[in-house]
């Protein structure tokens, strides 16, 4: 299942090489977060790329444009398949990390970050955006794939008008996928949640999955079942 990603949201190397050796083969990529980069570090994401996995490298930047392009670069020389950044750094930001991918040898998918789920409108206001959040994730969009960008991370809520938006090209990686309909437990702090064909349905192009997976008492059975359910709906 190509599309669903696995987030490695653990605290050792151990316990990531552990997910991704049983979860190989049955799902489409791994995402190390700032979590388990932190602790483990680039010597990981080039441990997993070597055993041929797609790695997708949560860290958002979010610097100055000389400093991101060099950072999306040292991530593409290590096997980073795909990464993000913050949309907010600005379309100087942006078409610096694409320009900086889109010179490597084998270049990584860059994707934007827009508003953070554990945003509110107030939240949005106390940083200074007056706007409605909804207004501010799409305009957030429209610059990342105008800056040449290949897509957005976004949340199931904005799924759907992002899609519309942005057309048919763009990438959509989507997290926040639960439902009973596709057997996955959830109760956690995903509060706009989508089951993984309805995603799909809906237009994200990858679902990222962290917990209703790594948590299970068996990951590899509950990767399965969600791989499952992504082929219902149509697919
Ligand atoms: O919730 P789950 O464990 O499936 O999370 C997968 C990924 O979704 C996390 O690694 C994080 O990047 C993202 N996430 C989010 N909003 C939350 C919780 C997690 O976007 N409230």
């Amino acid at each position: 299942m190509q599309e669903l990603l696995v987030a490695l949201d653990v605290n050792s190397r151990d316990q990531a090489l552990w997910l991704a050796d049983r979860l190989r083969g049955t799902v489409g990529g791994f995402k190390i977060g700032s979590r388990l980069f932190t602790t483990e570090g680039p010597s990981l994401v080039a441990a997993l790329a070597d055993r041929g996995d797609r790695i997708f490298l949560d860290l958002k930047y979010h610097d100055i444009p000389t400093v991101v392009a060099e950072a999306v670069r040292a991530a593409g020389r290590l096997g980073t398949w795909m990464l993000t950044v913050h949309t907010a750094g600005g379309q100087a930001m942006l078409s610096a990390a694409a320009e900086a991918a889109g010179g490597l040898e084998r270049p990584p998918h860059v994707v934007g970050v827009t508003v953070l789920t554990s945003f509110d409108e107030a939240e949005l206001n106390r940083v200074g955006v007056s706007r409605a959040l909804g207004e501010q994730v799409e305009s957030l969009a429209a610059l990342a794939v105008a800056s040449g960008l290949d897509g957005i991370v976004a949340s199931p809520r904005e799924l759907g008008p992002l899609r519309q938006r942005l057309g048919p090209g763009p990438l959509i990686v989507t997290p926040g996928i639960r439902g009973g309909a596709a057997g996955v437990s959830g109760g956690d702090d995903q509060r706009r949640t989508l089951g993984p064909a309805e995603a799909l349905d809906a237009g994200a192009s990858y679902l990222v999955v962290g917990r209703p997976i790594i948590a299970a008492a068996d990951p590899l059975a509950a990767a399965q079942t969600i791989a499952a359910a992504c082929q219902t709906g149509g697919r």
